[in-house]
Protein backbone atom coordinates (compact mmCIF):
# COMPACT_ATOMS: atom_id res chain seq x y z
CA UNK A 1 0.00 0.00 0.00
CA UNK A 2 0.95 3.35 -1.25
CA UNK A 3 1.90 5.46 2.28
CA UNK A 4 1.88 9.66 2.08
CA UNK A 5 4.85 11.45 2.67
CA UNK A 6 5.42 15.40 2.46
CA UNK A 7 7.87 14.37 -0.13
CA UNK A 8 10.35 11.20 -1.20
CA UNK A 9 13.37 11.28 1.33
CA UNK A 10 16.99 9.05 2.01
CA UNK A 11 15.87 6.89 4.79
CA UNK A 12 12.67 8.00 5.17
CA UNK A 13 10.56 5.49 7.01
CA UNK A 14 7.27 5.80 5.71
CA UNK A 15 6.82 2.37 5.09
CA UNK A 16 7.54 0.83 8.22
CA UNK A 17 6.27 3.75 10.24
CA UNK A 18 2.69 1.36 11.15
CA UNK A 19 4.91 -1.16 12.36
CA UNK A 20 7.28 1.23 14.30
CA UNK A 21 4.36 3.37 15.54
CA UNK A 22 2.67 -0.08 17.30
CA UNK A 23 5.73 -0.33 18.95
CA UNK A 24 5.71 3.04 20.92
CA UNK A 25 4.92 4.21 24.74
CA UNK A 26 1.79 6.16 24.52
CA UNK A 27 0.12 5.98 27.94
CA UNK A 28 3.09 6.80 30.05
CA UNK A 29 4.57 9.53 27.80
CA UNK A 30 2.79 12.52 26.72
CA UNK A 31 5.93 13.90 25.20
CA UNK A 32 7.27 12.40 21.77
CA UNK A 33 10.28 14.06 20.22
CA UNK A 34 11.42 12.44 17.30
CA UNK A 35 15.29 13.85 17.32
CA UNK A 36 16.78 12.86 13.40
CA UNK A 37 12.87 14.15 12.00
CA UNK A 38 13.81 14.26 8.01
CA UNK A 39 10.74 14.00 6.55
CA UNK A 40 8.55 13.13 9.66
CA UNK A 41 7.36 10.25 8.18
CA UNK A 42 6.30 8.77 12.09
CA UNK A 43 4.27 11.94 13.03
CA UNK A 44 2.05 10.94 9.94
CA UNK A 45 0.90 7.35 10.93
CA UNK A 46 1.25 8.24 15.02
CA UNK A 47 -1.32 8.50 17.23
CA UNK A 48 -0.73 12.11 18.94
CA UNK A 49 1.39 12.72 22.09
CA UNK A 50 0.40 16.02 24.18
CA UNK A 51 3.59 17.85 23.43
CA UNK A 52 5.32 16.69 20.04
CA UNK A 53 8.63 17.70 18.90
CA UNK A 54 9.98 17.82 15.32
CA UNK A 55 14.20 18.48 15.32
CA UNK A 56 16.38 18.35 12.41
CA UNK A 57 19.73 19.80 12.15
CA UNK A 58 19.12 20.39 8.28
CA UNK A 59 17.66 23.85 8.98
CA UNK A 60 16.42 23.51 5.48
CA UNK A 61 14.08 21.07 6.84
CA UNK A 62 13.46 22.91 9.92
CA UNK A 63 11.95 25.95 7.14
CA UNK A 64 9.59 24.02 6.00
CA UNK A 65 8.01 22.29 8.94
CA UNK A 66 7.70 25.44 10.76
CA UNK A 67 5.66 26.17 7.43
CA UNK A 68 3.77 22.73 7.93
CA UNK A 69 3.62 23.40 11.80
CA UNK A 70 0.83 25.84 11.72
CA UNK A 71 -2.67 26.39 9.66
CA UNK A 72 -1.87 29.80 7.93
CA UNK A 73 1.70 28.32 7.26
CA UNK A 74 0.47 25.24 5.82
CA UNK A 75 -2.20 27.06 3.60
CA UNK A 76 0.35 30.02 2.15
CA UNK A 77 2.80 27.43 1.09
CA UNK A 78 0.70 25.44 -0.65
CA UNK A 79 -0.98 28.22 -2.24
CA UNK A 80 2.38 29.40 -3.10
CA UNK A 81 3.82 25.86 -4.52
CA UNK A 82 1.09 25.36 -6.65
CA UNK A 83 2.28 28.55 -8.63
CA UNK A 84 5.32 26.90 -9.43
CA UNK A 85 5.50 25.34 -12.78
CA UNK A 86 7.00 21.80 -13.01
CA UNK A 87 10.36 22.12 -15.00
CA UNK A 88 14.18 21.62 -15.04
CA UNK A 89 14.08 25.45 -15.00
CA UNK A 90 12.65 26.16 -11.39
CA UNK A 91 14.39 22.82 -10.09
CA UNK A 92 17.59 24.14 -10.88
CA UNK A 93 16.56 27.76 -9.30
CA UNK A 94 15.57 26.02 -6.53
CA UNK A 95 18.80 24.05 -5.97
CA UNK A 96 20.82 27.46 -6.39
CA UNK A 97 18.49 28.88 -3.79
CA UNK A 98 18.98 26.13 -1.38
CA UNK A 99 23.09 26.43 -2.11
CA UNK A 100 23.06 29.92 -0.54
CA UNK A 101 20.46 28.98 2.10
CA UNK A 102 17.87 31.39 3.67
CA UNK A 103 19.65 34.62 4.59
CA UNK A 104 21.72 34.93 1.89
CA UNK A 105 19.19 34.45 -0.63
CA UNK A 106 17.35 37.26 1.19
CA UNK A 107 13.89 35.62 0.32
CA UNK A 108 11.22 35.31 2.74
CA UNK A 109 10.92 32.38 4.60
CA UNK A 110 8.02 31.23 3.37
CA UNK A 111 8.98 31.54 0.06
CA UNK A 112 12.24 29.64 1.34
CA UNK A 113 10.16 26.82 2.45
CA UNK A 114 8.00 26.57 -1.01
CA UNK A 115 11.38 25.80 -2.58
CA UNK A 116 12.62 23.26 0.13
CA UNK A 117 9.22 21.22 -0.45
CA UNK A 118 9.43 22.28 -4.35
CA UNK A 119 12.99 20.48 -4.42
CA UNK A 120 12.09 17.73 -2.47
CA UNK A 121 8.95 16.93 -4.64
CA UNK A 122 11.39 17.27 -8.14
CA UNK A 123 14.61 16.07 -7.08
CA UNK A 124 15.73 12.19 -7.83
CA UNK A 125 15.68 9.58 -5.15
CA UNK A 126 14.50 12.17 -2.27
CA UNK A 127 18.08 14.00 -2.66
CA UNK A 128 17.86 17.49 -2.14
CA UNK A 129 21.09 17.97 -4.35
CA UNK A 130 19.50 15.39 -7.05
CA UNK A 131 19.02 15.43 -10.64
CA UNK A 132 15.48 16.84 -12.09
CA UNK A 133 13.27 13.47 -12.18
CA UNK A 134 12.07 15.11 -15.73
CA UNK A 135 8.85 14.97 -16.99
CA UNK A 136 7.53 11.27 -18.84
CA UNK A 137 4.23 9.02 -18.59
CA UNK A 138 4.77 9.20 -14.65
CA UNK A 139 5.19 12.85 -13.84
CA UNK A 140 4.45 16.02 -15.39
CA UNK A 141 2.94 19.10 -14.22
CA UNK A 142 0.01 17.90 -13.42
CA UNK A 143 0.34 14.66 -11.68
CA UNK A 144 2.67 16.69 -9.42
CA UNK A 145 -0.14 19.36 -8.90
CA UNK A 146 -2.49 16.41 -8.01
CA UNK A 147 0.19 15.16 -5.64
CA UNK A 148 0.33 18.06 -3.31
CA UNK A 149 -3.60 18.65 -3.70
CA UNK A 150 -3.77 14.51 -2.25
CA UNK A 151 -1.43 15.54 0.51
CA UNK A 152 -3.59 18.54 1.70
CA UNK A 153 -5.23 16.26 4.98
CA UNK A 154 -2.11 14.54 5.89
CA UNK A 155 -0.40 17.81 6.34
CA UNK A 156 -2.71 18.92 8.79
CA UNK A 157 -0.95 15.94 11.07
CA UNK A 158 1.84 18.54 11.34
CA UNK A 159 -0.48 21.44 13.57
CA UNK A 160 1.23 22.36 16.75
CA UNK A 161 4.27 20.31 16.59
CA UNK A 162 7.12 21.86 17.69
CA UNK A 163 10.03 22.49 15.39
CA UNK A 164 13.93 22.88 17.00
CA UNK A 165 17.02 22.75 14.86
CA UNK A 166 19.31 21.07 17.03
CA UNK A 167 22.53 18.65 16.76
CA UNK A 168 20.47 15.70 18.70
CA UNK A 169 23.56 15.17 20.75
CA UNK A 170 23.33 18.19 22.41
CA UNK A 171 19.22 17.80 23.03
CA UNK A 172 19.63 14.45 24.51
CA UNK A 173 22.62 15.98 26.70
CA UNK A 174 19.85 18.73 28.10
CA UNK A 175 17.41 16.05 28.52
CA UNK A 176 19.36 13.55 30.41
CA UNK A 177 20.00 16.82 33.14
CA UNK A 178 16.40 16.97 33.05
CA UNK A 179 14.80 13.36 34.45
CA UNK A 180 11.76 14.36 35.05
CA UNK A 181 11.29 15.51 31.36
CA UNK A 182 12.67 12.57 29.98
CA UNK A 183 10.93 10.15 31.63
CA UNK A 184 7.72 11.15 30.33
CA UNK A 185 8.84 11.07 26.70
CA UNK A 186 8.67 8.86 24.28
CA UNK A 187 11.91 9.60 21.69
CA UNK A 188 12.27 8.03 18.30
CA UNK A 189 15.95 7.94 16.89
CA UNK A 190 16.14 7.21 13.37
CA UNK A 191 19.65 8.63 12.98
CA UNK A 192 21.73 8.70 9.82
CA UNK A 193 22.72 4.74 9.82
CA UNK A 194 26.29 3.15 10.97
CA UNK A 195 28.34 3.34 8.03
CA UNK A 196 25.55 4.89 5.51
CA UNK A 197 26.48 6.63 2.11
CA UNK A 198 23.56 8.82 2.14
CA UNK A 199 23.66 12.03 1.18
CA UNK A 200 22.03 13.75 3.90
CA UNK A 201 23.39 17.79 4.57
CA UNK A 202 24.51 16.46 7.66
CA UNK A 203 25.74 12.76 8.58
CA UNK A 204 26.58 10.23 11.10
CA UNK A 205 29.18 7.55 9.17
CA UNK A 206 31.75 7.15 11.67
CA UNK A 207 32.00 4.23 14.99
CA UNK A 208 33.26 7.13 17.21
CA UNK A 209 30.05 9.04 16.28
CA UNK A 210 27.86 6.05 16.86
CA UNK A 211 29.42 4.97 19.93
CA UNK A 212 28.97 8.45 21.22
CA UNK A 213 25.69 8.66 20.15
CA UNK A 214 24.46 5.34 21.92
CA UNK A 215 26.48 5.97 24.83
CA UNK A 216 24.29 9.61 25.59
CA UNK A 217 21.16 7.38 24.25
CA UNK A 218 21.62 4.84 27.22
CA UNK A 219 22.33 7.25 29.95
CA UNK A 220 18.71 9.00 28.65
CA UNK A 221 16.25 8.23 30.19
CA UNK A 222 12.24 8.25 29.18
CA UNK A 223 11.39 5.52 26.98
CA UNK A 224 13.57 5.43 23.56
CA UNK A 225 13.39 3.93 19.99
CA UNK A 226 16.70 3.53 18.20
CA UNK A 227 16.22 2.35 14.66
CA UNK A 228 19.49 0.95 12.06
CA UNK A 229 21.21 -1.75 10.62
CA UNK A 230 22.52 -4.63 13.14
CA UNK A 231 26.07 -3.20 13.91
CA UNK A 232 28.85 -4.50 16.55
CA UNK A 233 28.47 -1.03 17.82
CA UNK A 234 24.98 -0.67 19.02
CA UNK A 235 24.96 -4.67 20.13
CA UNK A 236 28.14 -3.81 22.51
CA UNK A 237 26.63 -0.31 24.06
CA UNK A 238 22.96 -0.14 23.61
CA UNK A 239 22.59 -4.06 24.45
CA UNK A 240 25.19 -5.26 26.27
CA UNK A 241 26.41 -2.16 28.59
CA UNK A 242 22.29 -0.16 28.90
CA UNK A 243 20.02 -3.32 28.63
CA UNK A 244 18.54 -2.42 25.02
CA UNK A 245 16.24 -5.01 23.66
CA UNK A 246 16.54 -5.59 19.93
CA UNK A 247 13.55 -6.43 17.24
CA UNK A 248 13.70 -7.15 13.68
CA UNK A 249 11.13 -4.80 11.96
CA UNK A 250 11.21 -5.73 8.36
CA UNK A 251 13.48 -6.55 5.22
CA UNK A 252 13.21 -3.80 3.58
CA UNK A 253 15.31 -2.86 -0.21
CA UNK A 254 18.70 -1.35 0.92
CA UNK A 255 18.98 1.01 -1.63
CA UNK A 256 16.54 2.29 -4.40
CA UNK A 257 16.83 1.41 -7.75
CA UNK A 258 18.25 4.65 -9.07
CA UNK A 259 20.18 3.25 -12.18
CA UNK A 260 16.84 1.87 -13.27
CA UNK A 261 18.06 -1.38 -13.70
CA UNK A 262 16.01 -5.03 -13.31
CA UNK A 263 18.86 -6.02 -11.15
CA UNK A 264 18.12 -7.10 -7.38
CA UNK A 265 19.86 -4.83 -4.86
CA UNK A 266 21.40 -5.36 -2.06
CA UNK A 267 18.96 -6.51 0.80
CA UNK A 268 19.52 -5.76 4.77
CA UNK A 269 17.07 -6.31 7.89
CA UNK A 270 15.81 -3.16 9.57
CA UNK A 271 15.94 -3.26 13.38
CA UNK A 272 14.93 -1.27 16.76
CA UNK A 273 16.63 -1.39 19.84
CA UNK A 274 14.20 -0.50 22.39
CA UNK A 275 14.96 0.63 26.10
CA UNK A 276 11.46 -1.30 27.23
CA UNK A 277 10.50 -4.61 26.48
CA UNK A 278 7.52 -5.80 23.84
CA UNK A 279 5.34 -8.51 24.20
CA UNK A 280 4.90 -10.94 21.77
CA UNK A 281 6.02 -10.81 18.28
CA UNK A 282 9.28 -9.26 16.68
CA UNK A 283 11.78 -10.66 19.88
CA UNK A 284 14.78 -11.96 18.88
C1 LIG B 1 17.38 8.59 8.44
S1 LIG B 1 17.01 10.30 8.25
C2 LIG B 1 15.50 10.45 9.13
C3 LIG B 1 14.32 10.00 8.29
C4 LIG B 1 12.98 10.23 8.93
N1 LIG B 1 12.75 9.35 10.06
C5 LIG B 1 11.88 10.05 7.90
O1 LIG B 1 11.14 9.05 7.95
O2 LIG B 1 11.76 10.91 7.01
C6 LIG B 1 18.19 11.05 9.31
C7 LIG B 1 18.06 12.56 9.51
O3 LIG B 1 18.99 12.93 10.55
C8 LIG B 1 19.42 14.26 10.30
N2 LIG B 1 20.67 14.44 11.09
C9 LIG B 1 21.93 14.02 10.82
N3 LIG B 1 22.77 14.29 11.84
C10 LIG B 1 22.03 14.90 12.79
C11 LIG B 1 22.30 15.40 14.10
N4 LIG B 1 23.53 15.31 14.63
N5 LIG B 1 21.30 15.96 14.81
C12 LIG B 1 20.03 16.04 14.29
N6 LIG B 1 19.71 15.58 13.05
C13 LIG B 1 20.68 15.01 12.31
C14 LIG B 1 19.59 14.33 8.80
O4 LIG B 1 19.50 15.66 8.37
C15 LIG B 1 18.41 13.45 8.32
O5 LIG B 1 17.31 14.24 8.00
Amino acid sequence: MEQISVAAYMGAKCRLAQILVAMMVYMKANRYVDLFGGLGNLFIQKPVHEIEVYNDLDSDLCCLFKQLSTGGGRSALVKRILDFSYSAEVHDKAQEILRSGLIKSGISELEYATYVWYDLLTSMNGNKTGAFRGINDKIDENKVKNRILHKLDMLERFEGVQVTNRNALDVIKEDIQNKELADRTMYFLDSPYFENNAGYSHNMVFSKEHEEYCDLVGRLGGYKMVCGYDNPVYQKILVEKYGFYKYLVKEVAKTMRIGGGDELRAREDEFVWLSYPLKGAYQL
